[in-house]
Parts: structure tokens; C-alpha cells; sequence
């Protein structure tokens, strides 16, 4: 430290007294240590090292010295002002370091956590089991058709050989649209979409026919009244009751698994000739409970067997009707109840359960695409 300079105003040069400078960096040094975070800390150094610090005012003045004392005033200023940067650049640093580090530990983010996940529903069994069953049929050649569910009255009964006087038609519990004169019905089965199939294409055909029907039931826990059929037709010619057989066996066994059995029992459909009713072994017994009084079988009351569905081969006056000429070609039909299907084969006791669109029983078989 020089000592002090006599030859100039003393008033003019307070500020570049080696103690005031002294105190200027002690100043600084002191706010720089104190400085918090980057934000203070830019503070400090505008205060201290920008323009209007006391430190560049006391630089001005230097211009004011005498030409003797210049150099020494211009080598403490500038020495101070070096140490004041040195100490802004390390805090700097310092602080810099710090929020890296923070930044780091406040911004991870944890993988592992779990994530609020918007529940996206769940389709429906019906759905699902409808389009399992029609992969089944489209892997042995069918097509999959469509119908309308408002149909004409004759397509849905009179072209299957159900004349108006015929007790099937009041059998199948038919809601009219509008007026019962007024033709149309809501379909009562997927069997009209044989006559559409047929009126539109030209045999061979075969056609798989999933759809929602519709009768005058209560709603109870075997029945409902919009429910869903599945219908197969086949018409070719030289197709017998053979074939009808054998189709009907490998659906089951797609459905119910490998070895499962079928059998068809006598019985009367006014739009196949000979008719059968479908039984399905129990899948679940096998057959075995029957005549077992210890191992009881709840899934077919101990019968052996569960009614599926109906069939038999095209009556040749519905293959007249849709202008195919029974000479020469003849058809099997086969139809099955979906959800009757899903009861069996999934355990469900109450159909109430397949209508009231409660997402927790859709979700208990899985989100199968
Ligand atoms: N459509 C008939 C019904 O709903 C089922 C069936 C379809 C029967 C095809 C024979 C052939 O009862």
C-alpha cells in the first residue's frame, strides 16, 4: 500500500484511497459469499463490477490524477477489480455446481412410479365370442354376412317356409314395427339372412352370419329379449347331412376344445328338412356324472348333455323360394344362440349379467382384441 499522495486534491481522489478500495473489495467479496443463487449473485456482480459500482466510479477518477500518481491508482484499481472477478467467477462456479446437482435431483423422473391410466373400457364378450366364432368359419373358406335387424316379415318368415298360419310364427314372440299388418318385424332369428345370402349370390355358398335378434321375452336370467344367434349356411352341390355334421363337430371342438362331442336329436324347423337339435357333450363332465349320484354336475344337471342349438338341411322349398333349384344343389343351416354359448362356456349363470353394461363384467375376460 502507497502511502498517501500530497501533491493532488485529496477531495477529487478519496475514492481511489488504497483503504476505500480495500474496503471496496472486502464489500464485494463479503456480498459475493453471500450471494444465495445465480439470481443474487448477478445482483452482486452488477453492483460490484458493473458500471456504476463504486469501483468503476473510483476508475473514472483516475483520469483526474496527476500523470505521477496514474499509474499506481490504475494498478490498485485494476488489481481490486481482478480479485473482484476471481471471486465472482469461483462463487460462480460454486453455485452453478449446486443447481446442476439440484436440478438433477429435483427433475428425475421415476420410471417405476405407477401412472394414472385412463380405464379404456372393456368390448364385450358377445363381441369377442361372435368374432372368435366367425374366425373359426372364415378359416375353413366362409364368408361373414350381415342383415338387416328391421326386416321384412316375408324374409324373416314366409321365404323360410313359416306361412302366416304356422304356429312358429306366434312360437318366435314377434315384435312388430309399428302395426302387426305392417310387414316389417324386428328380426326373430339370423335365418332371413340366409334368404338375403341367397337371393343375392349364387351357389356354392358358404356364409357365417353372427347378428342380434329379437323376441317378446322378459328379461330374466335365461332369457332376453335381444339376444344374438350365429348361423352357418352352406349350399353346394352333392352336401349332405355328413357335412353338416362334421362342420358342426369341429366348431364345437373350437369352442369347447379338442374331443368334445355332439349328437342331434329329431326335431322340426319349418325351413330345414330333416331338423335336429344340436346337444353338446358337457364340457365340463364329459358325460361322466351321468348315473353318478356322488359326482353331481352342475353345468348340465347331470344329463351329459346341453342343448346348443338347431340345424338340419335346407328345406328345397326355401332353396325354391330364392329361385335355387333344389335338382341340383342342396344346403345344411345350422343355428346357435351366443349367448347361451358364452353361458356354457365361460360359467356365466345369469344372461342379466350380458345386457346391464356393467365394464367390471366385460373386464373379467380379459381385453382380448
Ligand atoms: N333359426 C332357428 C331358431 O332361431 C335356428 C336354426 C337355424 C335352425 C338354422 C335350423 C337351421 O330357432
Amino acid at each position: 500500500m502507497s502511502g498517501p499522495n500530497t501533491s493532488f486534491d485529496p477531495k477529487q481522489v478519496a475514492a481511489l484511497d488504497g483503504a476505500a478500495i480495500d474496503a471496496m473489495v472486502e464489500d464485494a467479496t463479503a456480498a459475493i459469499a453471500a450471494a444465495s443463487d445465480l439470481a443474487e449473485l448477478k445482483g452482486v456482480r452488477l453492483a460490484h463490477a458493473g458500471d456504476r459500482s463504486p469501483l468503476a466510479l473510483a476508475n473514472r477518477e483516475i483520469g483526474a490524477l496527476p500523470p505521477a500518481a496514474k499509474a499506481e491508482a490504475g494498478k490498485r484499481v485494476g488489481q481490486a477489480r481482478g480479485a473482484i472477478k476471481q471471486s465472482l467467477d469461483s462463487r460462480q462456479a460454486e453455485l452453478e455446481a449446486e443447481r446442476d446437482t439440484r436440478v438433477l435431483i429435483e427433475e428425475t423422473v421415476d420410471v417405476t412410479l405407477p401412472v394414472d391410466r385412463d380405464p379404456l373400457g372393456g368390448r364385450h364378450p358377445l363381441t369377442t365370442l361372435m368374432e372368435r366364432v366367425a374366425d373359426v368359419f372364415v378359416s375353413m373358406g366362409y364368408d361373414v354376412v350381415e342383415g338387416p335387424e328391421v326386416e321384412a316379415e316375408w324374409v324373416n318368415f314366409d321365404a323360410l317356409n313359416i306361412p302366416p298360419d304356422h304356429p312358429a310364427r306366434t312360437m318366435q314372440d314377434t315384435f312388430f314395427v309399428s302395426s302387426s299388418d305392417s310387414g316389417v318385424v324386428l328380426r326373430t332369428h339370423t335365418s332371413p339372412i340366409q334368404i338375403r345370402t341367397m337371393l343375392d349370390r349364387d351357389p356354392p355358398i358358404y356364409v357365417i352370419a353372427p347378428g342380434r335378434v329379437y323376441r317378446t321375452d322378459e328379461l330374466d336370467a335365461t332369457h332376453t329379449p335381444v339376444f344374438h344367434q350365429v348361423e352357418a349356411l352352406a349350399v353346394d352341390k352333392g352336401i349332405t347331412m355328413g357335412d353338416l355334421r362334421g362342420t358342426i363337430d369341429h366348431f364345437a371342438e373350437a369352442m369347447f376344445g379338442e374331443g368334445i362331442r355332439t349328437r342331434m336329436r329329431p326335431s322340426y324347423f319349418p325351413f330345414t328338412e330333416p331338423s335336429a337339435e344340436v346337444d353338446l357333450q358337457c364340457f365340463v363332465c364329459r358325460g361322466e356324472s351321468v348315473g353318478d349320484p356322488d359326482n353331481p354336475c352342475r353345468t348340465c344337471g347331470s344329463e351329459g348333455w346341453i342343448e346348443w342349438g338347431g340345424c338340419g338341411m335346407v328345406n328345397p322349398r326355401v332353396l325354391q323360394a330364392v329361385g335355387i333349384d333344389p335338382e341340383v344343389y342342396r344346403g345344411f343351416a345350422f343355428g346357435m344362440g351366443v349367448e347361451r354359448t358364452l353361458m356354457f362356456r365361460n360359467g356365466v349363470s345369469d344372461m342379466r349379467d350380458m345386457v346391464e353394461g356393467d365394464v367390471r363384467f366385460s373386464l373379467a375376460f380379459g381385453l382380448e382384441a
